[in-house]
């Protein structure tokens, strides 16, 4: 059968991508971002999945306001970056999982998850920013990766409380796919940020490591944060967190297993307007 061997936690600023993308990584502003995820890559070398099944929000990229699922998992046989304005980004071509995300989603709607099932789409910043902070630059993705896109943009957006739940049944779903796959899942997006308005700016140091704390250590009380002390705690764009208890949902620990092995932790800021945070947990 399929196992979810461990899950990674990273946020997803553009600004990263285009440092990657235009040579800058080794300058003094981004090479303590860059440096932290060293230790992340050695790792990805070692332990590459057969597939990640990456969490991420879409940024009015492919989705707009004419189309607002709340959680949409991508069936298709690969996805190009997204034009987000300024080009797409030149990075290669994801390649998915048809079977594994077919059988997903046949699993979680039948857990009473009402996913939108996605068979064409570009993926954005959310997904591909993740991607490079675990692999660098290669020509190739080395994996396979479904993309789970979930609505934290527009109102209104998912409950901890309910990702949390969503990524349980995901873990039941994969453990049920016969093929003997590796499967990672991903929570991307935040930690604190916000890119508009009076608080334009706002970084929050002590609720996000708090975050990571609880994350580890406590992801059934952090599941009960309601939405609005994201937004009033962490910013506006900080609600992107919520994505992140999809993917702690789906650990072993959650389900009566022993608790997982905290392999890397980082905390850094800023990168341009956000705090990035990053964990990877692997399952014991
Ligand atoms: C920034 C962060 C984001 O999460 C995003 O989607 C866009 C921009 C930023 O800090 O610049
Ligand atoms: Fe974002």
């Amino acid at each position: 059968m399929a196992r979810i061997t461990a899950s990674v936690y990273t946020s997803h600023v553009p600004a990263i991508g285009a440092a990657l993308d235009l040579g800058k990584s080794g300058e003094p502003y981004w090479q303590p971002l860059f440096a932290g995820y060293e230790p992340s890559k050695a790792w990805m070398k070692e332990n590459t999945p057969d597939v990640i099944f990456l969490v991420y929000n879409d940024h009015a990229n492919a989705f707009s306001l004419d189309l607002i699922p709340t959680f949409a998992i991508g069936t298709a046989a690969s996805y190009q970056p997204a034009d987000e304005g300024w080009g797409p980004r030149p990075v290669p071509a994801v390649e998915g999982h048809p079977a594994l995300a077919a059988h997903i989603a046949q699993s979680v709607i039948q857990q009473d998850f009402d996913l939108t099932v996605v068979n064409a789409i570009d993926v954005d910043h959310g997904l591909t920013v993740p991607l490079s902070l675990m692999f660098g630059q290669p020509e190739a993705w080395p994996c396979k990766v479904i993309p789970f896109a979930v609505n934290v943009v527009q109102y209104p957006v998912p409950s901890g409380a309910r990702c949390f739940a969503l990524g349980q049944a995901i873990r039941r779903a994969v453990e049920s796919f016969e093929e003997p796959l590796k499967v990672q899942i991903w929570g991307t997006g935040g930690m604190s940020h916000q890119l508009q308005g009076a608080r334009a700016g706002l970084i929050n140091a002590d609720w996000d490591n708090a975050f990571l704390d609880r994350i580890i250590a406590d992801p059934v009380g952090l599941s009960q944060v309601p939405h609005i002390e994201y937004v009033r705690e962490a910013g506006s764009e900080g609600i992107e967190l919520v994505m992140w208890l999809i993917a702690r949902g789906a650990m072993s620990d959650i389900a009566g297993g022993p608790p997982p092995k905290v392999l890397h932790r980082f905390f850094h800021v800023p990168a341009s307007n956000t705090a990035v945070g990053h964990l990877i947990l692997e399952n014991g």
